[in-house]
């Protein structure tokens, strides 16, 4: 059997606002094992980012516990935590993904710790952008900014990746050719994908899909 990459063991989370309380997450459980590529769908405000954003330790728990490669988030430091996400999670958000004032190669190297512009060049070679390394942002269209966001977010050879609606803002052909790349990423590299979508096209490319309702998954 797999090993388990993330596990959720009965997770709360409760935002304050002043007097207010949010419940956004209400004891969920959830294993996520090496290997896996799930879809996370739901309505809005179900919880999804905010699951989402525990797993990448962008965030505690307010109860219960979240386990990294079978350590408890909450016990390690905040350089440990800044470690793992840096080393060991990848991020693609919907938008706001890249630094409009670098180039593509520039982008994808951001994250490394020593400037690594070989592994960053095959890391756009095997995204379909070979002949682009050099174009900004405003030069690039949407799925191959989204593209580029990926070839970033795999500079540090994660072992997870986790993914805030990455077609968002995509058409369905982007949307395809984004999905696909994911795929390819999980069945040919083994990697771990976890992705929160809308969109029932592009949840079909995952190998499970789970929904999420009122802070918790549907079951
Ligand atoms: N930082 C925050 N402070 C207060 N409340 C928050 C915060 N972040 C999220 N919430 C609330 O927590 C609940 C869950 O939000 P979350 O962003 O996880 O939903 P979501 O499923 O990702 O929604 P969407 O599909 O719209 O992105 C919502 O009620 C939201 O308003
Ligand atoms: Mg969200």
């Amino acid at each position: 059997m797999n090993k388990s990459v993330l596990e959720f063991q009965n997770v709360w989370k409760t935002y304050k606002m002043g007097t207010e309380k949010v419940k956004a997450l209400r004891g969920v459980n959830l294993t996520i094992k090496e290997g896996d590529f799930i879809a996370i769908m739901g309505p809005s405000g179900s919880g999804k980012s905010t699951l989402l954003h525990l797993a990448g330790i962008l965030d505690i728990p307010t109860e219960g516990t979240v386990l990294m490669n079978g350590k408890n988030v909450k016990d390690y430091s905040g350089k440990e935590q800044a470690k793992q996400r840096r080393s060991n999670i990848g991020f693609i958000f919907q938008r706001f993904n890249l630094m409009p004032q670098l180039t593509a190669i520039e982008n994808v190297m951001l994250p490394m710790i020593s400037q690594d512009e070989k592994k960053a060049k095959m890391l756009l070679n095997k995204i379909g952008l070979k002949d682009k390394y050099k174009r900004f942002q405003k030069q690039l269209s949407g799925g191959e900014q989204q593209r580029v966001a990926i070839a970033r977010a795999l500079a540090n050879d994660p072992s997870i990746l986790l993914a805030d609606e990455p077609t968002g803002e995509l058409d369905t052909e982007n949307t395809r050719l984004i999905m696909e790349l994911l795929k390819n990423l999980n069945e040919n590299d083994g990697l771990t994908i976890v992705a929160v979508t809308h969109n029932p096209l592009a949840a079909e490319y995952a190998k499970e899909v789970i929904t999420m309702q009122d802070g918790n998954i549907k079951s």
